[in-house]
């Protein structure tokens, strides 16, 4: 396994990599890898002939008053996580290699970054975009491998993609899960005990609106799920949708395939998680 930080080197490896017939699969990272990056890079490690991991806490995706500099930076456990899983590269690029002083180009998909996450967080996906199509760039990657937890930037980065013509397949990928149902993340370090036992009410009652989606109205489903997630002590819910999994527009009683998508503060922690609903 090989550690990159320069972008123009890994630009330099992975253009050989293409002319040798090699497919390339990139799983972008912020780092602080867990069972659900884990996934990622085990699916490109199947199907592709190089797998590259980029780790990079990406300052333009964070508001002012955000987590940035308390994001978690494992960098020693992140590089074992890599090697024991077979990964080819890892990219570490600085801020500065991937966004020097005079950078000015930003990619936006405009509505889809506006909605949901994006009316609390309004630099965020303008940020993901921006980054994400630099490492295609840079890594000439034929299979980009995205989990399903953040759905919205997943439905953000297949349109960037398809618009902006990027030859880079997105492969999405199913959340994975603790056994209690907390979804993975590297927020979750943040934390309590306490809380973690609270945030377990999040999937439970994403849980239970799924099951209930065939029978009942949307309005109904929604309710039961929001009066359950307010319920939580100490929290505060950013927003709670049921919208179509195609093109994030709401759904109405005709959708067949929909997502209903939380974001909910549990003590100073930002949760987000989904849950597919089919009829
Ligand atoms: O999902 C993430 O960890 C980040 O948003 C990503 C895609 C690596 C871009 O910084």
């Amino acid at each position: 396994m090989k550690v990159i930080k320069d972008a123009l080197q890994l630009q330099k490896v992975a253009f050989k990599h293409l002319i040798n017939g090699d497919e390339i699969g990139l799983i972008p990272t912020m780092g602080a890898l867990h069972e659900g990056h884990i996934s990622l890079i085990e699916k490109s490690v199947k199907n592709d002939d190089i797998t590259i991991v980029s780790i990079f806490v990406n300052p333009v995706q964070f508001g002012p008053n955000e987590d940035y500099l308390k994001y978690p930076r494992p960098i020693k456990k992140d590089l074992e996580i890599c090697k024991r899983n077979h990964v080819d590269y890892v990219f570490m690029p600085s801020v500065n290699n991937m966004f020097p002083q005079d950078h000015k180009t930003f990619v936006e998909v405009k509505t889809l970054q506006d909605i949901m996450c994006g009316a609390f967080r309004p630099v965020h996906f303008r940020g993901v975009a921006t980054v994400v199509s630099k490492l295609f760039n840079i890594s000439c990657a034929d299979r980009a491998y995205f989990g399903m937890k953040d759905f919205q930037q997943l439905k953000i980065i297949e349109k960037m993609t398809k618009d902006l013509n990027f030859r880079t397949k997105i492969v999405p990928c199913p959340i994975v899960r603790e056994k209690n149902g907390l979804a993975l993340s590297s927020r979750n370090s943040y934390l309590s005990d306490e809380e973690r036992l609270l945030s377990l009410n999040i999937s439970k009652s994403l849980k239970e609106a799924a099951k209930e989606f065939k029978n009942k109205s949307l309005n109904a489903v929604k309710k039961k799920a929001v009066n359950k997630l307010k319920k939580i002590p100490n929290s505060k819910i950013d927003y709670a949708e049921i919208v179509s999994a195609d093109d994030l527009s709401p759904a109405d009683k005709n959708t067949k395939r929909a997502v209903f998508t939380v974001a909910v503060w549990v003590g100073k922690t930002r949760l987000i998680d989904n849950i597919q609903m089919t009829k």
